[in-house]
């Protein structure tokens, strides 16, 4: 498939790794990108032998320095719905892809690029990484997810003040703060995230999926409908050969040989 804003290649077997590609915009997010992202997932989510996907930005200067300001400035409400919209539906089919996908945030995260990278499962970051929200400087509210998914993150009054402030927030902090969960230097950035999902690459890959699903479903179910469905979740696993072989190989002392089935 062709994009004019992104790029999605697929650095190793089965792990794919989708770069916005706006550099002179700061890979700022406008309703086109958002629109290739979502088909990107969707051709992720098609691959069967996709294992894990990592999400970063184009340039030495930014992850995404967020939505287009430029596209925005003219919006009256009935734009700005249809685009928040449109970049919730984006962010929502990342966050629900039956994989792991991991942000590396090479540089500025703010606005709609903090929010794409909280739609990820968790964030490498460069010890040059930048985030906020800091929509009110613009006199908006956070549109792709901020709101809700910061919070969830890092807790209810450290979301609060850096979403009323606009404050930014550096690399060491959001490490402290639980934003991120690992901080590399910018030149071991890629190679980090090419580790990490190689590893997840190794292990059971219908394990991995329903792991991945399983927290993410569960997150907005009652505790004991959620453990139901991890009972049933880990009933299905019993019915894989790779549970088979990665039992039989923890007992023949060697390396499993999963088979994604
Ligand atoms: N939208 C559109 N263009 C952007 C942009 C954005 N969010 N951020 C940067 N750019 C553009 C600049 O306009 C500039 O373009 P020109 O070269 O054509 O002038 C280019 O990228 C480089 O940016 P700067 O010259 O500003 O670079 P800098 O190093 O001086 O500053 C920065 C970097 C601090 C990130 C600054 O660009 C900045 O503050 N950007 C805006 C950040 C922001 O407010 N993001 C939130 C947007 S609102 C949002 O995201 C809503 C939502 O939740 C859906």
């Amino acid at each position: 498939m062709d994009y004019s804003n992104i790029v999605l290649d697929q650095p190793e077997a089965g792990v794919y790794c989708l770069t916005v590609n706006r550099p002179k915009a700061l890979n700022a997010l406008n309703a086109d990108t958002l629109d290739e992202i979502a088909a990107a997932i969707a051709q992720v989510r098609c691959d069967q032998a996709a294992r894990a996907l990592l999400v970063t930005g184009a340039g030495e200067k930014a992850f995404v320095a967020g939505a287009d300001i430029a596209q925005m400035q003219s919006f009256g409400p009935a734009d700005a719905q249809a685009f928040s919209e449109r970049g919730h539906r984006a962010l929502r089919a990342l966050e629900m892809l039956p994989l792991p996908v991991i942000a590396l945030v090479n540089g500025y995260a703010l606005g709609g690029g903090c929010e794409l990278a909280l739609a990820c499962d968790w964030i490498i970051a460069s010890e040059r990484a930048m985030f906020g929200q800091p929509e009110v400087n613009l006199g908006v509210v956070a549109g792709f997810g901020g709101t809700q998914r910061l919070p969830r993150l890092i807790g209810r009054a450290r979301a609060l003040e850096l979403l009323v402030t606009g404050r930014i927030v550096k690399a060491d902090e959001a490490l402290r703060i639980g934003l991120v969960n690992q901080l590399v230097a910018p030149e071991r950035l890629r190679e980090t995230g090419l580790e990490v999902a190689r590893t997840i690459a190794s292990k059971g890959p219908v394990a991995v999926r329903l792991t991945k699903q399983m927290v993410q479903r569960g997150q907005d179910m009652d505790l004991a409908n959620a453990c139901q469905q991890e009972a049933y979740a880990f009933a299905l696993t019993c019915a894989t050969e790779d549970q088979k072989e990665g039992m039989r190989a923890f007992l023949d002392k060697r390396p499993a040989k999963f088979l994604g089935r």
